[in-house]
């Protein structure tokens, strides 16, 4: 009958990328210029929740964020979504039998949850698709493994890719026109270096000016850096020097972030060996990584200290990877 309703629940954490991706060299499969690595975070903290169904009593696709009622029309939702259907398999269990060649006509309803604000610049596209792609992959009972899902996922926003494993992870560019290589595969799994305690401090909650789709179709078409980042530096890791080198030229970072810098430097020396590690993504967003849960907490007070809380320049501080989340 048509009162059955199929249901899938997961949860994805979004990632950080320490060698980070910087342009597209197709923007429609989403095909990157260069390899990119990222650590995934703590699915405690900045995760997404999503709940896919299907029924014969939707009569269309529709999808709700953060219980708002969203388009599905854009080419990144269909592309995810025509994917995953054309890879569906058979499913039965007691009461439901869904034939493959059924689910080119059952309809999907999409909920996804964010537990972090969803404007304050903090990646959340990664954690999205991921977790849709691998919702909906569920649902659909896909055969595919974690990495041939990636290659899904990446063509709804590339860092998206990398968020289907934990741990340490590379996203290889891959070399083939239609993008079959171009996915994510796991470097270390998420018990390796456990003592790393990753720290967000929120510059700014503001709507970035620039997306990363324009920045990066501004840097591939401006920027003389780009190129020799993609093939010669990428191990060296610059990547706002390229933003700042792209015409006009896109300032993620503001003082802030150059004070937590030179602060997080300073710190650096004053020590003799490396305690915490930074690094910034489209945005002015500090994100730290800190040796361990000793050093960590040392910078979150250092941080406070500096950037006192209700001044100009106010952080909300989030801690992740140590279970718990501490606000200003
Ligand atoms: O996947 P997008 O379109 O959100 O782009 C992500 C770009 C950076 O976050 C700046 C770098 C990265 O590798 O995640």
């Amino acid at each position: 009958s048509g009162k059955w309703v199929l249901m899938v629940t997961a949860q994805t954490p979004t990632n950080i990328a320490v060698i980070k991706y910087w342009g597209k060299r197709d923007e429609t499969l989403i095909l990157p210029v260069n390899d990119s690595i990222s650590v995934t975070l703590d699915p405690d903290h900045l995760c997404t929740t999503t709940t896919v169904a299907v029924s014969p009593s939707f009569d269309h696709d529709r999808m709700w964020l953060n219980a708002k009622e969203i388009s599905l029309s854009g080419g990144r939702f269909q592309n995810c979504l025509r994917e995953i259907r054309n890879r569906a398999c058979d499913f039965e269990d007691k009461h439901i039998k869904i034939e493959k060649k059924d689910w080119e006509k059952l309809h999907v309803h999409i909920a996804s949850y964010n537990n972090f604000p969803t404007a304050a610049g903090l990646a959340s596209s990664a954690a999205g698709f991921a977790c849709l792609v691998f919702s909906l992959a569920k649902l659909m009972n896909l055969r595919e493994d974690q990495s041939q899902l990636s290659a899904i996922a990446r063509q709804g926003s590339g860092s998206a890719c990398r968020s289907l494993f934990g741990g340490f992870v590379k996203w290889i560019m891959g070399k083939d026109e239609k993008g079959s290589d171009s996915l994510a595969v796991q470097l270390a799994d998420e018990e390796h270096w456990n003592d790393l305690v990753i720290i967000i401090a929120v510059v700014s909650s503001r709507q970035k000016e620039t997306s990363s789709t324009s920045g990066m179709r501004e840097s591939v078409e401006t920027s003389l850096l780009l190129q020799h980042r993609a093939k010669e530096v990428v191990p060296k890791r610059i990547f706002h020097a390229v933003c700042l080198d792209t015409s006009p030229p896109i300032f993620y970072m503001n003082d802030t972030s150059h004070r937590i810098i030179s602060y997080v430097e300073k710190w650096n020396r004053s020590e003799g060996s490396p305690q915490v590690a930074y690094t910034f993504d489209a945005g002015p967003n500090a994100v730290m990584i800190a040796r361990n849960r000793k050093v960590a907490t040392q910078l979150l007070q250092r941080l406070l200290f500096f950037f006192p809380p209700n001044s100009d320049t106010d952080l909300n501080s989030y801690v992740l990877g140590d279970k718990s989340i501490l606000h200003d």
